[in-house]
């Protein structure tokens, strides 16, 4: 039997955090048993923003391989793939843009926070963005995309786009699902959504000097003035994590702020002390792997090497169809 095949991937912006692990990387984690999984390095989405330092890039993408093996991706078990080293997913990104018109594409959600946010003219790279996702997905002809919440409206597009190719030049694409994290989305230390430009995020692999001043930074219950003020855990940050990293203890650390029996710099203390331990395997990848870049780039070429196949497959297909050749 077959397993089913899933793609997925993110932009090597710099390194994962704790909100990739929870959001995304843990699901991808357990999916590598059951399905035959492509982890996509998506290189050249990341020009769609940052067009202006590619020197950036090469860096980064070492910093997020560090976190996905730091995470449990296994490079045995699953392929590591280099978006721009398949050009296949560009091609298939041009003909696909076919099918999309432009009034489409600028209704995508992510799109208009983009370009709210950028205050920048955007680029016709940036409107076409969810064109070279679906076209990531597509050219493998993924079944499944797990992703976090915010991948939803760039799944839906590609969804679309499959439809519309099968409509117009007969069954070729599986629609794919998106397969979504069973966790919700962990907040900022801020209580803001969680973006390393707002600086509330703790990255997998930070030292335990930084897990502690960001966990003693995080908002809690403005309503305790004393450590004996009775707490209301619902509006605190710190409890989030407690409730995500320490499952087993949020009960009781619940009652006891419930009932001021401990001061919040303790209570945080506390969840530092529990997230430096949790943090420690990705802390120890950075040890095991300095200075084997090289290696870590044949991980990436060796996966790349792997999935390149099925990608020249698909496009030869829709060529065919598209008569091209
Ligand atoms: N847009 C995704 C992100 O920002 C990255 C990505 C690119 C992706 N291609 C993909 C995710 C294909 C899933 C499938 O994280
Ligand atoms: Fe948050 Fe702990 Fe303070 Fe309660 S005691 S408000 S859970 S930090």
């Amino acid at each position: 039997m077959e397993k089913p095949r899933i793609l997925t991937g993110h932009r090597p912006t710099g390194p994962r955090h704790l909100g990739h692990l929870v959001g995304t990387l843990d699901t991808w984690r357990k999916l590598q048993d059951s399905h035959e999984c492509l982890f996509l390095v998506a290189d050249l989405h990341v020009l769609t923003t940052d067009y202006a330092h590619p020197q950036r890039i090469a860096p980064n993408i070492h910093a997020v391989l560090l976190d996905w093996l730091g995470a449990g991706l296994d490079p045995e078990k699953s392929a590591f793939v280099l978006q721009s080293a398949v050009p296949e997913h560009s091609e298939l990104a041009v003909l696909l843009s076919m099918l999309v018109t432009v009034a489409r594409a600028a209704r995508n959600p992510t799109y208009k926070e983009q370009v709210r946010e950028l205050g920048l003219s955007p680029s016709v790279g940036l409107l076409a963005y969810p064109v070279l996702q679906a076209a990531d997905i597509l050219v493998y002809k993924a079944r499944a995309v797990p992703v976090g919440q915010d991948q939803l409206p760039h799944l839906e597009m590609a969804r679309e786009i499959a439809r519309a190719f099968n409509r117009l030049y007969g069954p070729t694409f599986p629609e794919p699902e998106p397969i979504l994290s069973e966790v919700p989305r962990l907040p900022g230390t801020d209580g803001r959504t969680m973006h390393t430009s707002y600086g509330n995020t703790i990255p997998l692999g930070a030292d335990p000097a930084e897990v502690t001043a960001k966990v003693l930074s995080m908002v809690t219950d403005p309503a305790r003035a004393r450590p004996t003020d009775p707490g209301h855990p619902e509006v605190c940050q710190a409890f989030v994590y407690h409730r995500t990293f320490r499952p087993d203890v949020a009960g009781p650390v619940e009652d006891r702020c419930r009932r001021g029996g401990i001061g919040c710099v303790p209570c945080k203390r506390e969840l530092a002390e529990a997230l430096v331990e949790w943090l420690a395997p990705f802390r120890e990848i950075r040890t095991r792997w300095k200075g084997r870049e090289q290696e870590l780039g044949e991980i990436l070429r060796q996966g790349t090497r792997q999935a390149r196949p099925l990608a020249q497959a698909t496009l030869a297909e829709v060529q065919a169809k598209l008569g091209l050749r």
